[in-house]
């Protein structure tokens, strides 16, 4: 078999449009506010594209790049700040922090209804009892991918690589969700390998080249890719061993061009649902 790609970019473009053309129906612009503290390279790439995204999409953006020395205090005064502005529907704090900086606090910090990022603990119990206000958006990304290319989990064997807060663990729930039945693995999963190659729909977000060989995919499977590494020459690149996998795959996502417009466009369309829900519209 050889894999049709998920193009991520195309559907990333299509929901910006859609969350355009929705922002100019509002009475008032939907506001993003981004943060960013200290110098992360990667970190700073992010935070000029999601001002990017807000542009496409007729959002008014602020940017906060603070020094890596800020305090908690300072984080936190500035949070506070913002949850206090009208105009400002969705605050996001870049990850990670500086060392020194205590992040669940000020993810905490953050009014739930402008956790455009759906990391507050109010908003993670929302999408763990199945009813969220925000979609986690890498996650959210990935399902609106399925959806589009008419992949649907339901009775399907998911099998997530990777725990972590920001993607594995909120996978493994919207998978559940729609009624996959679903595996995650971590560092210490024996045979990860086997059940890998076990997945229908197999998403690898653990942020190691070469994770995922050939061997690890079942024929037809779907294969999603959600990491970003680089490769010795500097390129871009994700866990799956590409070509091998889209010899076996029924579907693929590229990367570059695929989970990670989707996470941007995400943000974008959970801005609006907080500038929706601040309008009371
Ligand atoms: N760092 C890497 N991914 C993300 C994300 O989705 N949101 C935030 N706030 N920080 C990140």
């Amino acid at each position: 078999m050889s894999a049709k790609i998920i193009d991520g970019k195309a559907l990333a473009a299509k929901v910006k449009e859609t969350v355009r053309a929705e922002a100019e129906a509002l009475p008032r612009k939907p506001g993003l506010a981004v943060v960013l503290v200290g110098d992360n390279p990667a970190s700073r790439v992010y935070v000029t594209s999601k001002r990017k995204d807000c542009e496409e999409c007729g959002f008014y953006s602020e940017e906060y790049a603070l020094p890596a020395q800020t305090t908690q205090a300072e984080l936190l005064s500035l949070v506070d700040k913002l949850n206090g502005r009208e105009d400002i529907d969705g605050i996001l704090v870049q990850l990670p922090l500086p060392q020194g900086l205590d992040e669940k606090q000020v993810l905490l910090a953050i009014d739930p209804a402008k956790d455009v990022d759906c990391f507050h603990p109010f908003n993670v119990g929302q999408l763990t009892i199945g009813d969220p206000v925000f979609q986690p958006c890498t996650p959210g990304g990935v399902m609106e991918m399925l959806r589009e290319y008419g992949i649907n989990p339901a009775g399907k064997r998911c099998v997530v690589l990777g725990r972590s807060n920001i993607v594995g663990k909120p996978m493994g729930l919207l998978l559940l969700h729609a009624n996959g039945t679903v595996v995650t693995c971590h560092s210490k999963t024996p045979d990860m390998a086997a059940l890998a190659a076990s997945a229908d729909i197999l998403v690898s977000a653990v942020g190691k080249r070469g994770l995922v060989t050939g061997d690890m995919v079942k024929e037809g499977a779907v294969v999603i890719d959600v990491a970003m590494n680089r490769n010795d020459a500097g390129k871009l690149c994700g866990d799956v061993c590409y070509e091998a996998a889209a010899e076996k795959a029924s579907y693929i996502t590229p990367v570059p061009g695929g989970v990670g417009p989707m996470t941007r466009a995400m943000l974008m369309k959970n801005t609006l649902t907080a500038a929706k829900l601040h309008q009371g519209q």
